[in-house]
């Protein structure tokens, strides 16, 4: 059986899914964690706090736990899913989208002042982590399967810890990036994931336009888009 380890950022991007299903909640301080059965996929979901530091060290956690602690014995997280919501940078993303990450990166690295491209941390070879083809593909069956009020993107989703709300900063990340959506902990889950060689997949439900108007928008679309992208995990994981 495959285990998928889920994180959010925020206990409310993940409680829908905990709610409903069957799971047991279990602590490893300083995080705590559900786990279960369901889509034919042993699940471990948890919420890392908001921010790249804070994801990263989620996502070191609980590879390792996984590795160690004997009541895993013999199993290795398969997938790492982050899901939650984002701010649209592409123009035709509208609140309720879901945006599928193929590409992280981290907007807020700059290493420019020793003469290294914007994004790129001078330790890892590109801007960018890849998200495996396969798996993209097998989130557009799900979507495909599902009825729908909302489009269904992939791209480019662009870290850093910075909620986004300017418009220097939106057009700075998608002339520099290419970005797609934005958010504050895809890139740091991709990093670690590269480094211990698991693949990940980042998957967001635009909440707000990332501009002046974000604060306010942000709040309204958050609870309806989670429910949405939700959904969409459940039938990718049923799929997995
Ligand atoms: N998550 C949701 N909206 C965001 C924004 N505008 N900036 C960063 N993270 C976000």
């Amino acid at each position: 059986m495959k285990t998928i380890l889920i994180i959010g950022a925020m206990e409310e991007e993940i409680r829908p899914f905990v709610e409903a299903g069957s799971f047991e909640k279990k602590e490893a301080s300083p995080f705590s964690y559900h786990i279960g059965e369901q889509g034919g996929c042993r699940l471990i979901i948890t919420v890392s706090k908001i921010g790249k530091v804070a994801m990263a060290s989620c996502v070191q956690s609980f590879i390792t736990m996984v590795k160690s602690d004997p009541e895993f014995s013999g199993h290795t997280i398969d997938l790492i899913i982050n899901m939650g919501v984002a701010g649209a940078i592409a123009s035709d993303l509208n609140q309720g989208d879901i945006v599928v990450g193929d590409k992280l990166c981290q907007h807020d690295m700059d290493v420019a002042g020793l003469g290294y491209e914007a994004g790129l941390n001078p330790d890892y070879p590109s801007v960018y982590f890849e998200t495996p083809a396969t798996v993209v593909d097998l989130v557009k069956k799900a979507y495909g399967e599902l009825e729908t009020d909302y489009s269904l993107k992939v791209g480019t989703i662009a870290s850093g810890d910075q909620f986004i709300s300017s418009k220097e900063k939106k057009d700075f990340i998608e002339s520099t990036f290419q970005a797609y959506a934005c958010e504050m902990e895809g890139g740091a889950l991709a990093q670690v994931c590269s480094d211990n060689q698991v693949p990940f997949l980042v998957i967001r439900a635009i909440s707000d336009k990332a501009d002046g108007e974000a604060p306010l928008s942000y709040a309204d679309f958050k609870e309806q888009a989670i429910v949405n992208l939700t959904a969409l995990v459940e039938r990718f994981i049923s799929l997995y």
